[in-house]
């Protein structure tokens, strides 16, 4: 466990540089065993759920070189070997092993992925698609057997929901078939980033609109280099970090991806200007604003807590609804038990601006939340200590070093865990 102690109120300047985005990085590291050859990965972002899955694809027989952020992976002598271990566990996307193993092995054995606790998070769909390709599965108390039954060379399936996850992983374990038409997919610019990675390295996959057609191609042996996309949310983060406490240049970052949240800013007279791949933002406060998560384009879940932040010290009043994940509404109880006027109405919260906000103690419980509450400390005044930093390094790469850089004052310690707790 690890906590931080941060000095709210100090003026932020500086230049920040988004790094690789965490929801691309995982997946392409997944779908990087499906190459024939070695791949080098550039912008590869230095977060604890990149760690996690390099130590699994070593524990398969991998050779993984990380250095600055160009990652070269060697799967020449990749085994099979079950996924048991606790790497799986810590995080969301190692689900994602279980498609590209059902592709590359035609069967899969992992324990159930954990992640942040944000909702009840099933994988139903992935495993609705799992079986309509003729794979089986059992699961015995938190491990998953999935092998394949029944071979199929031509298949359509609709996804029962819009999912994430379910869309690409399905793709993974579809690349098995000769012939297959996925429909009701969902790819984010992540999961876009990824049918780039994996047409590079010979795959057919096409998208048209939500319908993922992909059909068999022989895989030829080269290098191929990837650039992992900028991270859209690390980018809004620090943008929201300058509007509540300076004057930040926000470089490296995708803008056509992100139009949405930031047409909100500009429409709530927040002090913002962008181009394609850069933002300037000044401190400022802005008018409330209605912000509705929904799958891309619309506004993205991942986003929201820190739009809560922002909300909490604007002008005027807010309301928020979350619709993706019933459980990410943390930051409001937070917000609220520090005396924040807060109407939490099942997903729907109403929040009152303030001009400030006192707290000194904070609880990270997931890493959108852990972040929305260190952008709070930053912007209020005193100092603030918040517990479990290890929640946000899971998708920001080095936070404290970019926040030290542009004048944050924010100090780190490690916490011994209690026994027995
Ligand atoms: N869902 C199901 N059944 C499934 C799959 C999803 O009911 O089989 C539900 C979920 O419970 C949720 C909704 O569908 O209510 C959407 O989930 P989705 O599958 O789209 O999300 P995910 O794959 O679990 C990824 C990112 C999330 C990000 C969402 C939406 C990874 C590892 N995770 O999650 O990232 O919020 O897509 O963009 O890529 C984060 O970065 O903080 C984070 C949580």
């Amino acid at each position: 466990m690890s906590n931080v102690e941060i000095i709210g109120g100090t003026h932020l300047h500086g230049t920040v540089k988004v790094s690789g985005a965490k929801n691309a990085a995982i997946p392409l590291l997944c779908a990087s065993l499906l190459a024939r050859g070695k791949v080098l990965f550039r912008n590869m972002p230095k977060i604890t759920d990149v760690d996690s899955l390099v130590r699994i694809l070593k524990y398969l027989e991998c050779d993984v070189k990380f250095k600055g952020h160009t990652m070269l992976v060697d799967n020449t002598n990749l085994k099979y070997k079950p996924l048991l271990l606790t790497e799986c566990k810590q995080m969301r996307g190692s689900y994602y092993l279980m498609g590209v193993f059902l592709t590359l092995f035609s069967k899969c054995e992992m324990v159930l992925p954990g992640g942040c606790k944000i909702g009840k998070r099933p994988i139903d769909i992935h495993l609705q698609a799992f079986k309509e390709m003729g794979f089986q599965y059992v699961i015995n108390e938190d491990v998953i057997s999935i092998v394949k039954h029944e071979d199929i060379k031509n298949l359509e399936i609709t996804l029962k929901n819009k999912s994430v996850g379910a869309s690409l992983n399905a793709m993974f374990a579809g690349l098995s078939i000769d012939n297959l038409t996925l429909r009701n997919t969902l790819f984010e610019p992540e999961g876009r980033d990824v049918l780039l990675f994996l047409r590079q390295i010979g795959y057919d996959v096409h998208l048209q609109e939500d319908v993922l057609v992909h059909k068999t191609k022989k895989l030829e042996l080269k290098l191929i280099k990837h650039n992992v996309l900028p991270d859209r949310v690390e980018a809004m983060t620090y943008t929201i970090l300058g509007l509540l406490t300076g004057k930040l240049r926000i470089q490296n970052v995708a803008t056509k991806d992100i139009e949405l949240p930031l047409k909100l800013l500009e429409e709530s007279d927040y002090a913002i200007k962008y181009n394609s791949n850069e933002i300037i933002v000044n401190k400022s406060k802005g008018n409330g604003m209605r912000i509705k998560t929904e799958v891309y384009p619309g506004f993205p879940t991942d986003m929201q807590p820190i739009f809560g932040v922002l909300c909490a010290y604007s002008k005027a009043t807010s309301i928020i609804e979350e619709t993706i994940f019933e459980n990410r509404l943390q930051i409001y109880h937070d917000l609220k038990d520090l005396g924040v006027d807060v109407n939490i109405e099942t997903s729907t919260i109403t929040i009152q601006g303030q001009s400030e906000i006192e707290c000194t103690k904070l609880t990270a419980c997931d890493l959108r939340q852990g972040v929305a509450l260190a952008l709070l400390a930053f912007a209020a005044k005193g100092t603030v200590q918040i517990e479990n930093f290890e929640y946000i390094e899971r998708g920001y790469e080095d936070f404290i070093h970019k926040v030290t850089a542009i004048g944050g004052k924010i100090k780190q310690y490690d916490v011994l865990p209690l026994q027995n707790k």
